[in-house]
């Protein structure tokens, strides 16, 4: 059995600056990083068009209130406005102590940082490094990382959540280079492991993003918040579905349909902002277009122009974007529009916590020893619908906040007591209950039927129908899974079939949760969009959603999850919701 002070899950944005608190903080603890990828691979080094704080470097008039407005509104008034405030009070402070840390972003001619203009929010304030901003960051907090000396667990793939007696004392983790099973033990496990954009089989999402801290969450018996809402960015390039920035529209891009026209235009909900309205409405009214037969050439998208731009500018802010025109589908849009569609981006839902990251259980209260922070956290800071670039912006400040109270909260805490055994032998049974399957049906062919079946039953548009649909169809595969998978290699170093088997178990586990939750919200939020329920109701549903994997807990019962939207009833304490219009 290893033991640390403190075991952090995840090497992205939010693990690494949790990390590199604590270690600044407090030298002498003991703090551990266990990550199934190397840390500069986490998806976050994916996230390109920046971050959004008031440094008011280009508009002076902007303030952390409108921030927080501009929040609360994208979020269709479901963020917890506590939480809001405290995102959006601290992110100037904290892009500064990122520039301390040596991150290199974009100037204005004068030497400021610059700013640029983001979809929903109504100043510009967005930070960035090119179109490389997550690229940026994480590889100084990286750098950080290892120059402090934590002990970093590369390439280990965490197994089960130790939570006992109400609370978390470990995990139980498998090498994925020597086959290895160990139980690490610590006074405080902070998950940072972020999202789940694998569910779908559209995504922005890097391979690695198949939720499995919030598997691992839910099978320990803990709730999960707000599953409902997963957010689909709207311009992922036609077909492979990876990223065009939103920064690309920030810097003036046109969304254009088969007729030629800046459709947004001809939307009430989006006439003012256009282009830059938030990625919900924006995504929903490029799915309308398609469904009208006004996508290019009637095909499912439209196109993201930015000739009018200019080469010097195309070259200067939204490099990245070009070459993936480039590279992926040999189009230069100096010269020819991108072919783009909406493509699963990120997860409004996750794992409750407090404002102190402090994991919230069944009774609301926070679980000794366990605390999330970044995509994998509902905080809720995001509500029904995230404005981009508050994703960055959360990881820095949550992370940052998680380690700064571990750091505290462990000069308390004696190490948990365990008996390592049982876990040890619980997680050889799995390991080798996988690597005996010796059916008929592929990881590949089940891992596509299930992404297939949550986009066509819980995508942009979901109704009752189309949710239960999916709920069937998950169900037989899972139970295809459990009965008839076969595994072709059975060895234990390296075994990245045995990987993507597990990584399955949390793919379903994520999609079950989705629909569950999405079932029992009979209302339109933000991302969620009910054709049979297609207004807001918020005498009803101003609610957060809790998700238990078990049938045990009170609330409706979906399958093999409960869902309870009875009890955290969002307090609207600044601002009062109004009719969502840009
Ligand atoms: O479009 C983007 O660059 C993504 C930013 C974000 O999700 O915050």
């Amino acid at each position: 059995m290893f033991d640390h002070d403190v075991l952090i899950v995840g090497g992205g944005l939010a693990g690494s600056r949790a990390a590199v608190a604590i270690v600044q903080n407090e030298p002498g603890l003991k703090v551990g990083l266990i990550s199934k990828v190397h840390p500069i691979r986490s998806h976050s080094v994916a996230a390109q068009g920046g971050m959004a704080a008031t440094l008011k470097n280009v508009d002076t008039e902007d303030s952390w209130l409108a921030h927080a407005f501009d929040t609360v509104k994208g979020s269709d008034y479901l963020a917890d406005q506590n939480a809001v405030e405290v995102l959006t009070r601290s992110a100037p402070d904290v892009i500064i102590d990122l520039e301390h840390l040596g991150v290199l972003f974009s100037r204005l001619e004068d030497g400021r940082i610059a700013q640029r203009p983001f979809g929903g929010h109504s100043y510009r304030r967005t930070c960035y490094a090119a179109d490389k901003t997550g690229h940026a960051i994480l590889h100084e907090l990286v750098s950080n990382l290892f120059r402090y000396g934590t002990k970093v667990y590369l390439e280990w793939y965490v197994l089960q959540l130790i939570h006992e007696e109400g609370e978390v004392k470990g995990v139980v983790a498998y090498c994925i280079e020597t086959g290895e099973i160990e139980v690490i033990r610590a006074k405080a496990v902070l998950f940072a492991t972020g999202g789940y954009g694998r569910v779908y089989n559209t995504t922005s999402n890097d391979f690695a993003s198949t939720g499995d801290g919030l598997c691992l969450t839910a099978t320990a018996g803990l709730p999960l918040q707000d599953m409902e809402f997963v957010q689909f960015h709207p311009t992922g390039l036609y077909p492979v579905g990876v990223l065009i920035s939103e920064a690309v529209r920030g810097e003036g891009a046109y969304l254009i349909n088969d007729q030629g026209e800046r459709f947004m235009a001809n939307y009430s909900d989006s006439h003012n902002k256009m282009e830059l309205s938030p990625r919900d409405i924006t995504s929903r009214h490029i799915v309308q277009e398609v469904r009208a037969g006004r996508g290019i050439k009637r095909g499912p998208f439209v196109h993201l122009d930015v000739r009018h731009l200019g080469r010097e500018k195309i070259i200067s802010r939204i490099p990245f974007a070009r070459e993936e025109g480039m590279r992926l589908l040999g189009i230069d849009c100096i010269d020819a529009p991108l072919p783009v569609r909406p493509t699963v981006h990120y997860s409004m839902g996750g794992i409750p916590t407090t404002v102190d990251c402090e994991v919230l259980g069944v009774d609301r209260k926070p679980i000794p020893g366990f605390f999330a922070a970044g995509e994998c956290a509902c905080v809720s800071v995001h509500g029904a619908n995230r404005l981009g670039s508050n994703s960055l912006l959360e990881c820095v400040v949550f992370g940052k906040r998680a380690g700064e109270k571990i750091g505290a909260y462990v000069q308390d805490r004696p190490m948990p007591t365990l008996e390592e055994r049982p876990y040890v032998q619980e997680a050889e049974k799995l390991i080798k209950s996988l690597l005996n399957k010796k059916g008929t049906a592929r990881i590949h062919d089940i891992r596509t039927a299930l992404q297939d079946a949550m986009t066509e039953h819980c995508g942009i548009f979901r109704d009752q129908q189309s949710i239960q649909k999916g709920l069937q169809e998950v169900q037989k595969l899972k139970e295809r899974y459990e009965k008839d998978l076969n595994l072709d290699d059975r060895g234990t170093i390296f075994n990245m079939e045995l990987m993507a088997a597990l990584e399955l178990r949390s793919l379903f586990t994520v999609g079950e949760m989705i629909l569950a939750s999405a079932l029992q919200r009979r209302e339109s939020r933000g991302a969620h969009y009910r054709s049979d329920y297609q207004q807001r109701d918020d005498a009803q549903f101003l609610k957060h959603s809790l998700v238990y994997l078990s049938q045990d807990k009170t609330g409706i019962e979906t399958n093999t999850c409960a869902v309870d939207l009875s009890l955290q009833t969002v307090d609207p304490e600044r601002f009062m919701p109004q009719e969502r219009k840009y």
